[in-house]
This record gives C-alpha cells, structure tokens and sequence, in this order.
C-alpha cells in the first residue's frame, strides 16, 4: 500500500494531483490552522508531510506521531523543526534552497529600495488624498547608489544581494559571517569581510539574511540598533526574532534625526502573522506579509522540490535536499 502522508497547508492544486499518484494523501486545501491537537490528529497515522514555516514538529508533535519518517519543508529556513529532536527520533527533514535564491534576492533588494526611497509611505500619503504641491524635501530618502550595503548573513541569499548591490548599484560591500567566504566567491560578489561592530557602525543599508537559531535570537538589539548610522536603513528578510522590535520601536521612533535609525524594512516579524501593534504607528517601515520567495514561478519550484523530497525518499530511500 502506499505510503501516508499529510499535507499540512494548501498548496498548489498540480502538487496535490502528483503528490497523489504517490500516496494515500490527506490534504487541507480549506487551510485551517495546522498546529496543536489538530495538527497531532492529522499526523498520527501518517508516514510523511509535506509543510510550510507555520507548521511546528517538535518532541510532542514527534512523540505523538510514531510512524512518522519525513518532514518535507517548503522553504530555505527551518526553525519550525526541532531538527535534533527529528533526528532523535529518526525523522528527516528536508528543506528548499537554491530555488528560491534569486527571487528572494530580489525581494531583498526591492525592500531595501522602498525602504531607502520611502516608496511604501509616499505611496500612502498619495493615496489619502494629502498630495496638493510638490516641496523640496518632500519623501526625500537616502541614495542608494555608491551607499556602503552591509549583509550579515552571508550565505546565497547574501552573496545574490551582494551581487545587485555592487554589480547593479555601485555599492561598496561589506559583510559578516560565521564563516568567510573564499577569495574567489568574495571578488565575484565584490564583497570585503568585517566585523559584527564594523558592519553595524559601517552600513548605510544594513541586509539581515541569517538562519534563525538560539545564537541569532535578538542579534540585533538596543546596543546593535546604536552602533548604526543614524541615516541607516535595515531590512530584514530572514525571521522575525533576529531583531528586537521593541529596541527597533525605539530607534525608528529617534530617527535619524534623534540618534536613532533612518528606516526599516521588515518582511518578517516574532510573532506572525501577528504583527507588533507598536510597529504599525510608526511610519518610517515598511511592511511585509512575509512574501520575499512570492514569486508564482519560484513558489511554483519550491512546491515540487519539497514534492520530491517526498517521492525520491519513499522511492529510494534519499530525498534530494536533506537536512539530517
Ligand atoms: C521563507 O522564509 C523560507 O525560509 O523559505
Ligand atoms: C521634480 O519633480 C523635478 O522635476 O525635479
């Protein structure tokens, strides 16, 4: 018989149709809330599932659900996984990359635009009727052009962020990493290695792109959010909980003119969907539902790559892009 496998989120309906060929499937295209007893209900008797970062597997979800084998992840980053509980209990897990590296760049790059340039809230002043005269300082932001682009973070979304940001914009590049890269990836992304305390003191535009863990909870604090310039701009592509948005709160609400920061674009937030309510009086951010892999083609990719994550591991025993 054919193997069980939940698919725990709606997804696209061809994905369904193949996945289906594969396996006794159960699905949830009416995408009710997937977490908790309902979640544990679903997976009890499943061999597989196919989930998105909404989807927590931790030990009680593990515990709950013996038969389980393999989690296939459909995005680059995984901290819904207790990945060394999965691994502790014999379950793999699987995640995205690759194909949503460009795409996300992009995204990373266009908020980092609309952050600079005040896109999103001159867009709202024009919309709210307030636009009766240009003026000389109207929505005037900072230049993107030659500006010092700081990423830290500096894996292939970085390395793709840096790539536009020398390439396409004559920005100077710096970055921190755990890691270094090697000499050749550094000249091709024209990029030069510093510090933590020189990237925060050095950027114009600072690029949060880092995995979440326990080491990068809050990386970005008080102390950080102080170091920066105060005409910076940050964005934050990767998971809410790198920065302290209270401490961001704080020096959004400064702004350069008070010794805080310039701006921020935030694609992701510590609790979503639930958004900080204190984020949503401030002006200077730009706001995003966490969409920068939205692209119909590359959520398209990732859907079939976690797909056959599923079917290479129940074929053959080895799923493609394994992460245990
Ligand atoms: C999105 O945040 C992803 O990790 O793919
Ligand atoms: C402004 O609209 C200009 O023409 O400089």
């Amino acid at each position: 018989s054919k193997p069980r496998v939940l698919v725990a989120r709606a997804i696209f309906p061809e994905i369904i149709a193949k996945l289906e060929q594969h396996f006794d499937l159960e699905t949830n295209q009416p995408d009710e809330d997937m977490s908790g007893t309902r979640l544990i209900d679903k997976l009890r008797d499943k061999d597989g599932a196919f989930t998105t970062g909404s989807v927590r597997i931790d030990k009680t979800v593990l515990q709950a659900c013996p038969r389980l084998k393999i989690c296939a992840n459909m995005a680059v980053g995984y901290n819904n996984f207790d990945l060394d509980a999965m691994t502790a209990h014999g379950v793999l897990g699987t995640n995205t990359p690759d194909v949503l590296t460009d795409t996300t760049a992009d995204f990373g790059f266009a908020l980092l635009m609309a952050t600079a340039r005040r896109i999103a809230e001159s867009e709202h002043y024009l919309r709210a009727g307030k636009w009766h005269k240009w003026a000389y300082d109207m929505f005037a932001g900072a230049d993107i052009h030659g500006s010092t682009l700081g990423i830290l973070g500096m894996g292939r979304i970085g390395q793709g962020i840096a790539k536009r940001g020398a390439h396409g914009f004559g920005m100077k590049v710096i970055y921190h990493n755990r890691s270094r890269l090697d000499a050749a990836m550094e000249s091709e992304c024209k990029a030069r290695y510093v510090g933590k305390e020189e990237l925060l003191k050095t950027a114009d535009h600072l690029v949060l792109v880092l995995p979440y863990s326990k080491e990068s909870h809050h990386i970005i604090g008080a102390a950080e959010l102080a170091l920066m310039k105060p005409t910076a701009t940050l964005v934050n592509i990767a998971r809410g909980g790198i920065v302290d948005e209270n401490a961001l709160v704080q020096a959004l609400r400064k702004g350069s003119q008070g010794g805080g920061i310039a701006a921020a674009g935030l694609d992701v937030f510590e609790g979503e969907p639930k958004v900080n309510p204190e984020l949503l009086t401030v002006p200077n951010v730009v706001l995003t539902p966490h969409i920068a892999s939205a692209s119909v083609p590359t959520r398209r990719a990732m859907a079939e790559l976690a797909a056959d994550n599923l079917i290479a591991y129940f074929q053959t025993g080895k799923a493609i892009t394994p992460l245990n």
